[in-house]
């Protein structure tokens, strides 16, 4: 077969890879202690999966409506009205098979051959390579150690030019755990109307918040209209294999996503979305309970990692990464991946990964229990002061 050319321009996402090479040593016998992955390791919860397997029962097993059930697209839009302050309605909503098909359609939707996109680097590696997928070209918008891994308002403007048709940040963040400020939102808002410029707004850390209160962009004069919301629920009620995701956005765009929807997957799981009303609108304590047990964990490995020789990382915001700062150690980020595998029985994601700004640190998820994460402080130590 002579494929596309296209198909280069996709970027795989390492944590699947590195899971693999794990998976590789398991077999062989090796203990790996997993801080590779992107998902909290709790279970979700009883009342999500009962709701599922009521409407399984119920027979809620055929196509629904290809942007989503009405019921749930109403409950959405309730939901994230009353968190941020502004006023959305069903038809602001999309319900999507897990969030990252609203990164995906954005961009295609926004984005024509040669027009740039800002993306925060190092940043989810998924941004990069849709933009360039769609034939977009990204421009990589430093976040750095030094400012609390925040963008530099001045630095975005900077890059802003007559081809900047789209502005990604990502807030509680993936790879480093940092959260932009109000300050920060309302200066990029500002941006985003003095040049007309959509902002696609990843809020799926959203709940994951250790310090203050989480804050939308959309909630900015002349945001809303600007603004496309991604969130989901595989992260703040450990859905991940549920695959459900949603958008928030202006309705000339819903009809957009609405069409690549039906082009690309018809529609979402129905009895997974009749399951998703139930986690918007059914009793969070356990939710409350995975995000105080997160916060311990948090604590924990940063007070060890910076007791580790010749490793440091600051304690982050918001969602359950820490990005350990390793320049000193002498190795890149790559190999310092490869020497934790192999050395420690550790499996993290290299800085390098996320994007050029990311070279020097490493990801750790703490979605681990206290017992591995002590666990792997411990060998990091001792391989590092052999
Ligand atoms: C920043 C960010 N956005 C989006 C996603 C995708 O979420 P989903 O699994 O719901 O597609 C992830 C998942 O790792 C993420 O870290």
């Amino acid at each position: 077969m002579k494929f596309a050319a296209k198909m280069e321009k996709l970027k795989v996402e390492t944590a699947f890879e590195m899971m693999a090479k794990a998976k590789k040593l398991e077999a062989e016998g090796k203990k790996i202690i997993h801080l590779e992955i992107g998902e909290p390791d709790f279970d979700t919860p009883k009342n999500i999966k009962e709701a599922a397997k009521k409407a399984l029962d119920a027979g809620q097993t055929h196509y629904g409506p290809s942007a989503g059930l009405p019921e749930h697209r109403k409950a959405i839009a309730e939901y994230y009205s009353k968190e941020i302050g502004v006023q959305y309605g069903p038809e602001n909503v999309v319900v999507t098979p897990g969030a990252k098909p609203i990164m995906s359609f954005a961009i295609t939707a926004l984005l024509e051959e040669g027009d740039e996109c800002l993306v925060p680097d190092p940043g989810f590696p998924i941004y990069q390579s849709m933009v360039k997928f769609n034939g977009g070209v990204p421009v990589p918008l430093p976040l750095r150690e030094a400012n609390d891994f925040r963008l530099d308002v001045n630095e975005l403007k900077s890059k802003i030019s007559k081809k900047t048709k789209l502005i990604i940040i990502n807030s509680p963040h993936n790879p480093t755990g940092g959260i932009l400020t109000r300050d920060d939102l309302k200066a990029v808002a500002d941006i985003a109307v003095n040049h007309d410029i959509p902002v696609l707004s990843d809020e799926i850390y959203d709940r994951m918040i250790y310090e203050g209160k989480f804050e939308s962009i959309a909630q900015f004069p002349g945001m809303k209209e600007r603004t496309i919301i991604l969130n989901g629920y595989s992260k703040t009620y450990a859905m991940t294999g549920w695959r459900v995701g949603y958008g928030l956005m202006p309705t000339e765009l819903v009809g957009h996503m609405a069409q690549l929807m039906t082009n690309i997957n018809s529609c979402t799981a129905t009895f997974s979305q009749i399951a998703c009303i139930e986690a918007l609108k059914g009793p969070q304590d356990e939710v409350t309970a995975m995000m105080t047990e997160f916060k311990k964990r948090r604590d924990f490995i940063v007070d060890r990692i910076n007791k580790i020789p010749k490793l440091s990382c600051r304690k982050p915001a918001g969602a359950f990464y820490i990005f350990v700062n390793v320049k000193q150690t002498g190795m890149d980020s790559r190999k310092f991946t490869d020497f934790l595998l192999n050395d420690c029985g550790i499996c993290a994601l290299a800085g390098a990964n996320f994007g050029a700004e990311g070279e020097g640190y490493v990801r750790f998820s703490y979605a681990n229990t206290i017992e591995n994460l002590s666990e792997a402080a411990d060998r990091i130590e001792k391989a590092l002061t052999k």
